[in-house]
């Protein structure tokens, strides 16, 4: 059992520490049958989603068309509302085997705003795109306004490509009066009462935009996947398979589905959650919802390790005698803190203990400190392949690239290893293949490139009166 196999090296700590990670290390481990298990209850909620509105797993269609032809070209604007920044682009395309040019700036998302008003993030946005085009300049000389995508990376019901109703705020956020609402409007009234030169073409979802743009560069392409903040992947179906869509367009018609199935499971039927998991539940803005995501995405991750820390120092197994304030403080510790705990050597890490907790650990402690966050990025990688897996078994896809974006995916050396490890293992590959069929890729820009990529296909339908 390949999880089993990382765990070792117990052998120093004392029997009390010794005993409490094995403990942890028993409720974190899925194994292969747990995660095929998982994977098969996620494909029926996947279908479910297909069949009708309201289902747990939301399956949005995003009415992006079909895969890009490689010739789409233009300029455009894009905002990206991740989860952590606010950045805003300006991209040319001019096909695919042209260089692209891409200018972007990041601007700060005070945490205030992701508990306020909506018309605070409003006028952020709306501020933030009025300096970006004064800054650079941008090109207005035939007096047409500039295109805009906006990556907008939360479930949204989308009847047509420039609209998105929010279903539910995900990832922490919380703001008020958006929620039912449609977003791409909002914005739309609020750059209007500034007068910006800007038309909103497409909203988009990052699952969306990572799988175009990787599509974009890369035909081999069939899914775009977060492993970031938060958890989700998008992937091309088409209209017939959708029984929920009335639309004209026939059966055959393309249809990127964003799943939004960070949601998988919310009923609790298969996810081995533990105390931790239920904690974080519970404390967050949004109990009941994300529970998929909460175990695997970025945004929880060192959440969980906090909770486990902070009860085995309540227990008096660690950092006896220290002042544990800043430990105790909700998401004091970020992903990158986890990914580089694992591997580092004790000085840097006892540094990093030091520079952000203000604790001063011991050898033993971060012995058991690096075990505890490998246990928990092992757990998080495994159950990232389950809705992969579910996509591809659904659609009956056995080879291809997943176009991965992320903190988690990109920022955490192993994470791409531990999920091909566990893809092998919950699809059945043979042990002895050459290669792996489906291949985590890193994606392109999505939310920038991919936001131009899908603004530019959707202005080539309008002008062909095709929408
Ligand atoms: C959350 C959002 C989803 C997004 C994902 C990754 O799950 O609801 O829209 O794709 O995070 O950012």
């Amino acid at each position: 059992d390949p999880t089993k196999s990382e765990v070792q090296g117990l052998d120093n700590l004392s029997p009390a520490l010794k005993t409490a990670l094995q403990d942890l290390e028993a409720k974190f481990t899925v194994d292969r049958q747990k995660l095929k298990q998982i994977s098969q209850r996620f494909e029926e909620e996947l279908r479910e989603g297909l069949q009708k509105d309201g289902c747990n797993i939301p399956m949005n269609v995003t009415w992006t068309l079909g895969f890009p032809s490689g010739d789409e070209a233009g300029e455009f604007l894009a905002v990206d509302l991740g989860g952590t920044n606010l950045r805003v682009c300006w991209i040319v395309l001019k096909g695919r085997e042209e260089e692209k040019v891409v200018t972007q700036k990041k601007y700060k998302l005070p945490a205030e705003i992701k508990t306020g008003e909506a018309e605070a993030l409003w006028r952020l946005i709306v501020d933030s795109l009025e300096d970006f085009i004064a800054t650079n300049e941008l090109p207005r000389d035939d007096g047409e306004p500039l295109a805009l995508g906006f990556t907008f990376s939360y479930p949204a019901h989308q009847d047509y490509v420039d609209h998105g109703v929010l279903q539910t705020w995900t990832k922490g956020f919380d703001i008020k009066g958006v929620e039912g609402e449609d977003a791409a409007s909002q914005l739309t009234e609020a750059m209007k009462k500034r007068n910006l030169p800007v038309r909103l073409v497409a909203l988009i979802n990052d699952t969306t935009g990572a799988m175009i743009a990787s599509a974009y560069n890369d035909p081999e392409t069939i899914i775009g996947a977060i492993f970031g903040t938060g958890c989700n992947a998008a992937y091309m179906d088409h209209v017939g398979s959708i029984p929920k869509l009335h639309t004209d367009l026939p059966d055959a018609t393309p249809m990127a589905i964003n799943c939004e199935y960070g949601a998988f499971d919310n009923a609790h039927r298969v996810l081995p959650l533990t105390k931790y998991d239920e904690a974080i539940d519970r404390e967050s803005p949004r109990p009941g919802e994300q529970s998929f995501e909460k175990m695997s995405a970025g945004l929880y991750l060192g959440e969980l390790f906090r909770h486990i820390l902070c009860e085995m120092y309540d227990k008096g197994l660690v950092f006896k005698g220290q002042d544990v304030k800043k430990l105790q403080e909700p998401y004091a510790l970020d992903t990158g803190f986890l990914s580089s705990l694992e591997d580092d050597p004790f000085r840097e890490a006892r540094g990093r203990f030091e520079d952000y907790l203000n604790i001063s650990i011991t050898w033993e402690e971060l012995q058991l400190a690096q075990r505890l966050a490998e246990i928990i990025a092992v757990r998080g990688a495994r159950l990232c392949t389950c809705g992969v897996s579910a996509i591809c078994r659904m659609k009956g896809i056995e080879s291809g690239h997943v176009a991965a974006d992320g903190s988690v995916a990109n920022k955490h050396p192993k994470f791409k290893a531990r999920w091909a490890q566990a893809m092998g293992e919950v699809l059945d590959w043979p042990s002895d293949r050459k290669e792996d069929p489906i291949i985590i890729t890193s994606a392109e820009d999505g939310s920038g490139i991919g936001a131009a990529v899908i603004s530019a296909m959707t202005l080539q339908r309008v002008k062909q009166g095709n929408m």
